[in-house]
């Protein structure tokens, strides 16, 4: 006889105990937050709880040839597979719930269904997708871009971090074998369904603990070099510098003025100046603008306006068009659970490139600040516990009945 009180408790110790392992992982000891970038050796401890976590469960665990962590509760090559997960990397000082929560979850979820015997036999994929962020190679979603094409290869490979080190030698580093990235068509075609579970990243939710998503803002990430002339501070007069910083910070402030009134976002947080002396007049500042909007065509004028007014050499270095997620499954979800509120957002996720090969869906955990991407991050554990369990009734219902195919995408 199953006994919901016991599984939900049950459910509610795996959550804190899993939480409470990877808490410490990759944790900075000044700011609080996460520095678990993409092949080093934080990403390599959170890839290793994932296996543990895997093999606990008596799950078939694999690496597939992009570097994203696969759990199998049974054999996908049947097909109709239903999977969720996200991912584990984060942002430099990022927060604990940003990818961890949706991880979590799909393994607790996996717990309470098996607890209350509705795991059924369809096999269940829990996948841990490698390089969400971006943090360290400058493209964010690598691992599932890859997995899905959108991400060339050979493109991959080549990225380099701050410190010259290539995407392929990193891995290589890591025990990864970089000649096996690419589309996984073979891999694709076993899923019926993906479902990403996500703490939100505003305050939309409101008074509701649990969203489901209905679209992605397009969004991407520019890199401008300002040029000048290195020179000595003490010496050269004011009027004869070539000193690019000032054009820099005019174009953060036009940045800002231009996306206030296109109700767009511009955001320029990461800069590196050559050759970064107190008293030396930089001979180039590098800058990465990362700008989003609810309409592409606005997205796209606001950056041509203000890649003109920079003066700046400019080069994309990553694009993600707008993702509606499946209309008929995005509905069935938010029926599921008793009519949640259904929001966009403009934040990136891996099930936003996944949406383009596979039915998928989102579900967002309620964030009570908004902040996110910022070692203050939080969700308060009975929205993650209530997650965790509209993560269950979910996957339940779609191992029962997946998404029938549909036009090929
Ligand atoms: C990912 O978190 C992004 O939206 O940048
Ligand atoms: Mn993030
Ligand atoms: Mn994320």
């Amino acid at each position: 006889m199953i006994d919901p009180e016991r599984a939900a408790a049950q459910a509610e110790e795996g959550f804190a105990r899993m939480w409470a392992e990877l808490l410490p992982v990759g944790r900075h000891s000044r700011s609080g937050g996460y520095r678990r970038h993409a092949w080093t050796a934080a990403d390599a401890e959170c890839r290793a709880w994932f296996e543990e976590q895997a093999r606990a469960r008596g799950l078939a665990y694999e690496v597939d040839g992009n570097g994203n962590q696969w759990a199998w509760s049974a054999d996908p090559a049947a097909g109709g597979a239903i999977v969720t997960g996200s991912h584990l990397d984060s942002v430099p000082d990022g927060g604990a719930f940003d990818g961890p929560l949706g991880v979590v979850s799909a393994f607790a979820a996996l717990d309470l269904l098996r607890e209350t015997g509705a795991a059924g036999s369809r096999p269940l994929g829990i996948v841990n997708f490698g390089d969400e962020e971006g943090a360290r190679f400058g493209v964010a979603c690598v691992g599932s871009r890859l997995m899905t094409g959108v991400l060339d290869a050979d493109r991959a490979r080549a990225l380099t971090d701050d410190g010259g080190m290539s995407l392929a030698a990193a891995m290589e580093k890591a025990g990864r074998d970089p000649s096996a990235l690419g589309r996984d068509e073979e891999r694709l075609s076993k899923i019926a369904a993906f479902v990403e579970l996500h703490v939100e990243q505003g305050r939309n939710l409101g008074d509701a603990p649990i969203g489901v998503a209905s679209a992605i803002w397009p969004h991407g990430r520019w890199r401008f070099d300002f040029h000048g002339q290195a020179n000595h501070a003490g010496t050269t007069r004011m009027e004869d510098r070539r000193d690019p910083m000032p054009a820099f910070a005019a174009a953060v402030l036009d940045a800002r003025e231009r996306a206030l009134s296109a109700g767009a976002l511009a955001t320029f947080g990461k800069v590196a100046v050559e050759p970064n002396g107190t008293n030396a007049i930089p001979s180039r500042v590098t800058a990465w603008l990362d700008s989003r909007a609810a309409d592409p065509a606005v997205l796209e004028a606001l950056v041509a306006e203000i890649t003109r007014a920079s003066g700046a050499e400019v080069v994309r270095e990553s694009y993600t068009p707008v993702v509606d997620f499946d209309g008929p499954l995005r509905d069935r979800l938010a029926g599921l659970l008793g009519g949640v509120p259904v929001l966009p957002t403009g934040a990136g996720h891996d099930a936003g490139i996944l949406a383009s090969a596979v039915p998928t869906a989102m579900l967002f955990v309620r964030n009570p600040t908004g902040v996110s991407h910022s070692p203050e991050e939080h969700a308060e554990r009975p929205d993650c516990l209530a997650g965790v369990a509209a993560l269950a009734r979910v996957l339940e219902d779609l191992l029962a009945d997946p998404v029938s195919p549909g036009p090929a995408r």
